[in-house]
């Protein structure tokens, strides 16, 4: 093993020598200092906290450092700066960059945080690598997220995940059961993504919005639903999700009637084995109920190196002080994203100075990011021709009924959009069979709260949302920008952006 290290650094080092000799222009030219920003949230209860990735962007800084030839000469000057999840985030870049723009910003992950930081950035042609910014909006290139590369697969590479199931196991309808916060509203993106292939596919689709903040959960009214849909597809919390699957387990559905699934995609701790207990009376029915549950959930991949890269990471955050997760949680889809980030920009970069631009080509060398794989931290990163992370998905069932424990089934694989079954799986669980009637009368078809215009919503509100903020930043500071031209348009669009907001709030309404 050591020889043949040896011998394999001795051949990279003949490589970069002749590589000296041979472009001797080349590498004397790459001596390059790299402003990167890094917007993300101070606060640790994010997976993606300031705390928890700086350990990985530290790490890739070293590992080019140290990488005798293509980056060694790249020099990145990082700075961090609060996201917060909301405003903050736009604040902070334009304060920023009033002094000095960065060549690269790093994050946000939040969705409404990361729509202002990258159409600004965007409008600067500064690029954009976020783990983040999931939401289906972003996947439109075209204008104002032209800057953007997203190296964590989004929610639309997740759905392909539910649509190759429904292709393979021949299924018709779905109910989306989701608890949405009105404000970081994850689980609302998370299941648009779903909502917006299925949807292209003329699947039948039913939509159970819940606000557990707000009122308590009526069950017996989503259990109303699930007599109509084969599949029910949920996010929501760990608690939520018990009660439905309680509910539904005394009323039958869990015998094969129904396929249910809930997306946990990066918090590992919180499903899995174990995760129907609680320790009250209901624990020996909610083992049974959750027989009948599949969690769908990121593919982790593991290599060699992905080893000593969580060890550094796990002992930076807790050195930080950032405790309160279970020891895989440290080390999270984020944290590896950013990691990856900065390598795949470093390799763009390459490219582009070869070609004769600089870091200050933005276009450029986001495109370079683009249509490629490299090899990132726990594996193969393929970026697609929309500069989108292809995704792997995982799904896990209970395969041990008397232990309660749960085991990956399935997997789905979106570079070729396969699935692979493993050992785990029974066909059986996934058929449906003795489809009952509804004894409940028809209700009004209410699928309509995530259609095409509650998703323009987001991008208006979100595209008013900034507009505002920058005019109203900008009037703050006295800078002179007229935005006079554009006041009648956005007129209209708050016109349009409350009507949307008022949609959302009476399907809501109906449904409950
Ligand atoms: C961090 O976020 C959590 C959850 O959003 C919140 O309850 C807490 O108050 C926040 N802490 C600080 C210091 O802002
Ligand atoms: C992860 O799941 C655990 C267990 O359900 C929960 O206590 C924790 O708050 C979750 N973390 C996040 C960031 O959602
Ligand atoms: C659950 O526990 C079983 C047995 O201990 C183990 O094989 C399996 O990998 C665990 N599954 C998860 C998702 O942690
Ligand atoms: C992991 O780290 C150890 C010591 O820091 C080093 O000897 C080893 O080569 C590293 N392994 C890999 C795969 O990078
Ligand atoms: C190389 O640079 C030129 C001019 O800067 C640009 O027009 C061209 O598109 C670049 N090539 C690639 C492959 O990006
Ligand atoms: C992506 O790259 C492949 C070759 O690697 C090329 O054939 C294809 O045209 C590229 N697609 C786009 C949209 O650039
Ligand atoms: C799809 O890709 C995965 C991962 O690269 C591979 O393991 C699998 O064999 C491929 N499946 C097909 C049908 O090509």
């Amino acid at each position: 093993m050591s020889f043949l290290s040896a011998n394999l650094s001795c051949l990279l080092q003949c490589c970069v020598y002749v590589s000296l000799l041979l472009l001797p222009v080349w590498t004397s030219a790459i001596n390059e200092d790299i402003d990167v920003l890094v917007i993300l949230p101070k606060n640790n209860s994010y997976l993606f906290s300031i705390s928890r990735v700086t350990p990985a962007i530290e790490y890739a800084r070293r590992k080019m450092r140290s990488d005798v030839g293509l980056y060694s000469g790249f020099n990145f000057n990082v700075h961090y700066d609060n996201s917060d999840c909301g405003n903050e985030a736009l604040f902070n870049l334009v304060d920023r960059s009033c002094k000095k723009k960065p060549d690269l910003i790093l994050g946000p992950v939040c969705e409404y945080a990361a729509a202002q930081v990258v159409r600004m950035a965007s409008h600067w042609n500064i690029p954009v690598i976020s783990a983040g910014a999931l939401a289906t909006g972003f996947s439109n290139k075209e204008k104002e997220y032209s800057h953007l590369t997203r190296v964590a697969p989004s929610y639309l590479k997740m759905a392909e995940t539910f649509s190759a199931m429904f292709h393979h196991f021949g299924w018709k309808t779905a109910l989306f059961i989701f608890d949405d916060d009105k404000e970081e509203r994850n689980c609302y993106f998370t299941l648009e993504g779903v909502h917006n292939i299925l949807h292209s596919e003329d699947y039948k689709i039913d939509i159970f919005e819940i606000h557990p903040k707000d009122y308590r959960v009526d069950i017996e009214e989503i259990i109303k639903y699930t007599y109509e849909s084969e599949v029910i597809i949920m996010c929501a919390g760990a608690n939520v999700i018990r009660d439905i699957m309680l509910a539904a387990h005394r009323r039958m559905f869990t015998s094969g009637t129904n396929v249910f699934f809930n997306i946990e995609l990066f918090n590992s701790s919180s499903y899995g084995n174990g995760s129907w207990k609680r320790g009250d009376k209901y624990d020996a029915e909610a083992k049974q109920a959750y027989a009948a549950l599949n969690t769908v959930t990121l593919l982790r991949s593991v290599k060699e190196e992905f080893e000593n890269f969580s060890v550094e990471v796990k002992k930076a955050t807790q050195k930080a002080g950032v405790y309160g997760y279970e020891d895989g949680d440290n080390v999270n889809v984020f944290v590896e994203g950013f990691h990856d980030a900065l390598l795949l920009y470093a390799l763009a970069l390459g490219e582009v100075m070869k070609n004769g631009s600089n870091k200050k080509d933005g276009a450029q060398i986001t495109h370079r990011m683009w249509n490629r794989s490299f090899e990132g931290i726990a594996g193969q990163v393929s970026i697609d021709a929309n500069g989108d992370r292809s995704g792997d998905f995982s799904v896990m069932a209970m395969t041990d009924h008397e232990a309660g424990t749960f085991e990956v089934v399935m997997n789905y694989f979106g570079i070729n959009g396969s699935i692979q079954v493993l050992p785990g799986f029974s066909r059986e669980r996934f058929t449906l069979k003795d489809r009952h009637r509804n004894p409940f009368p028809e209700h009004p078809n209410k699928s309509c709260g995530l259609g095409v215009s509650a998703v323009t919503g987001i991008i208006v509100g979100a595209l008013l949302g900034t507009a505002m903020l920058i005019s109203f930043y900008f009037f703050r500071k006295n800078y002179r920008i007229t935005i006079e031209r554009r006041t009648q348009r956005e007129d209209c669009n708050i016109g349009k952006h409350r009507q949307l907001r008022e949609d959302s709030i009476r399907s809501n309404f109906s449904a409950a």
